[in-house]
């Protein structure tokens, strides 16, 4: 995006009441007829701003933008550059295109629409243009591949953090899905590019069901789906979403390259629902049903069936007794 349109747009959704073209001519160095020609360009892209006589103009749109997001980050590792797309393949694919070219760990990556998003087990995952937060982090951490899953959890605890300031009632399910009533809100992907012993780049990819569809859901989702803005009984923005998103995995990823996963793996327990409950297991082959009884180090589920404990690696589960 233009810069000085960044800019304004940053300094419009910064505000909760009209921004005159005066100030923003000011602030931004520009002459109150550029900062209006740059305001119909963006009118003309499809960014809703009023205009309110004597006042000036407010943001309506849902944008996002690296100018937004820069200007309320401190000084975070992650979020230390942040790249908005307004169409992208998958915002995974682009921040590892980015790993490989050799950016720094902490890129964000986001995008209003997604041709190809990717969810877990080779599913396909719906961004609703302007409804939906999608979101890729790269890292670089200094870990043997094998922890590599760590990271996935210590994003599901972080996400649920970040989500529960807005919407006390989600939950978290094995691995990293957020529900609320029994309906995804929002998953995780994690991937990775490495070789044996050595991780050269992790991608985070974090979608998010902010709102629902003017048009709804597309039918060929098949899973239960519901949004954050039901959830938290109020309408919420992408940017919002974003910055309590990216907060709480700087707070979580510094945790762990400090002290490791153990507070984490407790975090998580902690907060999935299933904990301790009775559960049933699918994957490709079928499904098991038993007690959920602990997370080992590798992400795993240990459940309890039939006496004998089971490693459950991949797949989903479903609660059977949290009636
Ligand atoms: C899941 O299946 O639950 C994981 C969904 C992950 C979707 C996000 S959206 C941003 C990032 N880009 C992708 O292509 N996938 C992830």
């Amino acid at each position: 995006m233009n810069p000085n349109r960044d800019a304004i747009l940053a300094r419009l959704a910064g505000s909760s009441s009209p921004v005159s073209g005066d100030a923003l001519a000011n602030e931004l160095g520009l002459s109150r007829a550029g900062i209006w020609k740059h305001i119909q360009t963006m009118r003309k892209q499809g960014i809703e701003i009023e205009s309110h006589a004597g006042r000036g103009y407010q943001l309506k749109s849902d944008v996002l933008s690296p100018a937004m997001l820069r200007r309320q980050l401190d000084d975070t590792l992650i979020g230390s550059e942040c790249m908005v797309f307004d169409e992208i393949d998958s915002t995974n694919r682009e921040a590892m295109r980015q790993a490989e070219a050799g950016a720094d760990e902490g890129l964000v990556i986001i995008a209003n629409r997604q041709t190809s998003g990717r969810g877990r087990l080779g599913r396909s995952w719906h961004t609703a243009e302007h409804d939906s937060l999608a979101l890729s982090m790269l890292l670089r951490p200094d870990i043997a591949p094998e922890k590599v899953p760590q990271l996935s959890l210590l994003a599901a605890v972080a996400l649920h953090k970040a989500l529960s300031k807005f919407a006390p009632g989600i939950s978290l399910k094995w691995p990293n899905d957020i529900m609320h009533n029994g309906a995804k809100i929002a998953g995780i992907l994690t991937e990775m590019r490495g070789e044996p012993g050595q991780v050269h780049a992790v991608v985070i990819g974090i979608g998010v069901n902010i709102r629902r569809p003017a048009k709804g859901w597309p039918e060929e989702i098949t899973q239960r789906v519901s949004d954050l803005s039901t959830a938290s009984g109020r309408d919420l923005s992408r940017l919002d979403t974003a910055l309590a998103i990216i907060r709480a995995m700087e707070t979580g990823y510094r945790e762990y390259l400090t002290d490791g996963f153990a507070p984490i793996r407790r975090a998580w327990w902690q907060a999935h629902a299933a904990s301790g409950h009775r559960v049933r297991a699918h994957d490709s082959k079928g499904y098991v049903e038993g007690i959920a009884e602990a997370l080992d180090d590798d992400g795993a589920l240990l459940l309890r069936v039939d006496g004998q404990l089971q490693r459950f690696i991949a797949g989903d589960i479903e609660l059977m007794d949290m009636n």
